[in-house]
């Protein structure tokens, strides 16, 4: 089959649609995730010639696409589907391949990151290893609303039912997260990411000007779905006033939602609070007709993973996130 590789700006929205709709189909069937509103920026975007990234061509066909961007001395692949194979990594390769080797032949960059939920994370990691990527294992998990909250956090044999773990309810107050603590919230998420496992992959939580950004991607940006404003919360410490949790929640598709960020305060972990958190607006998801609630979460920050494997959510799928710096 002959392949070829090209400029993404050869191409316009109405070349795309085919490739975008199986794009969207597969973030429908794989991650119960509406694509359609990004599919339509990509289509507005890729006719006013505003994307960068590469095209692929087999036998004449557009089967697959690599998005990337630059954030300062950052580049980020931003996107990478390959549509209708059952190895749909051996055809990504050649996009990859270009890609970085596009960045990394930049000036001025000195870091790559990636994330590729749609791809094998076995069969795509040598070709980042090979240019020298760190690769961490990532987890898709879902929780299903409709296996009743009642008894959430007692699923999968945990230790104890919450009942019986003391409550952190009288030292702390749950608000809506409304946009008056969007600043407080980004000096937690810096803080709270410290030496954290997530700060090696995604480096905005290095520093504040970068959590800020995290915080206006997930509640104004639509970077992670529909901001749902009554459900996401935050925790406030009764006596002292302060910020001690946020929980943010979207709905990434009718019925579904979505976890783009939960961080308490390193002082008030391991108190419950985020069980306490989880718990109450699980709550109002149900009563609001959601029926599952789904999040990332990176294999070695294995506290976290084993938080919400307690309370009942499960992995069903496994994806790669690709770091690169310059040495
Ligand atoms: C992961 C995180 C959100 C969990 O929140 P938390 O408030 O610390 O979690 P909880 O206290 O509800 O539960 C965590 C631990 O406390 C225990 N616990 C739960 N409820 C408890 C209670 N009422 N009293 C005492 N202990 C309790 C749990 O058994 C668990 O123990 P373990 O970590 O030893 O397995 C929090 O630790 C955090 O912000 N970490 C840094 C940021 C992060 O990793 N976010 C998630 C990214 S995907």
């Amino acid at each position: 089959m002959a392949s070829q590789v090209i400029d993404i700006r050869q191409f316009g929205a109405r070349q795309f649609r085919p490739l975008l709709q199986a794009e969207s189909q597969a973030w429908l069937e794989g991650l119960h995730w509406d694509y359609a509103p990004s599919a339509e920026i990509i289509s507005a975007y890729l006719n006013e010639k505003r994307l960068l990234g590469f095209a692929l061509l087999e036998d004449g066909r557009l089967t697959g696409y690599c998005l990337y961007f630059r954030e300062g001395p950052k580049g980020m692949i931003g996107d990478l589907f390959v549509a209708g194979r059952r190895s749909c990594e051996n055809a990504a390769a050649p996009l990859v391949e270009r890609t970085v080797e596009t960045l990394i032949s930049a000036p001025g960059v000195r870091r790559i990151e990636a994330q590729l939920p749609h791809l094998n994370i076995e069969q795509i990691s040598p070709h980042f290893q090979a240019r020298s990527f760190q690769v961490y294992r990532r987890q898709f998990m879902t929780f299903h609303l409709t296996n009743g909250t009642e008894d959430f956090g007692q699923a999968a044999g945990g230790p104890e039912p919450l009942e019986r773990m003391p409550s952190p309810s009288s030292d702390f107050q749950f608000e809506p997260w409304e946009r008056k603590y969007d600043h407080e919230a980004a000096q937690l998420l810096h803080r709270a990411y410290q030496n954290h496992i997530d700060a090696a992959i995604n480096d905005q939580y290095c520093t504040f000007a970068g959590a800020k950004r995290l915080v206006e991607s997930i509640v104004r940006q639509r970077g992670c779905g529909d901001y749902l404003d009554q459900a996401s919360t935050v925790a406030l410490h009764r006596s002292t006033g302060r910020l001690a949790a946020i929980l943010g929640l979207t709905e990434v598709r009718p019925g579904t939602a979505h976890v783009p960020q939960i961080a308490v305060a390193t002082p008030y972990q391991g108190l419950g609070l985020g069980t306490a958190m989880l718990r109450s607006s699980f709550h109002k998801l149900k009563r609001a007709g959601f029926l599952e609630v789904s999040l990332t979460v990176t294999t070695l920050n294995s506290r976290a993973v084993r938080f919400y494997e307690r309370l009942g959510f499960r992995t069903f799928r496994e994806f790669g996130a690709f770091v690169w710096d310059r040495p």
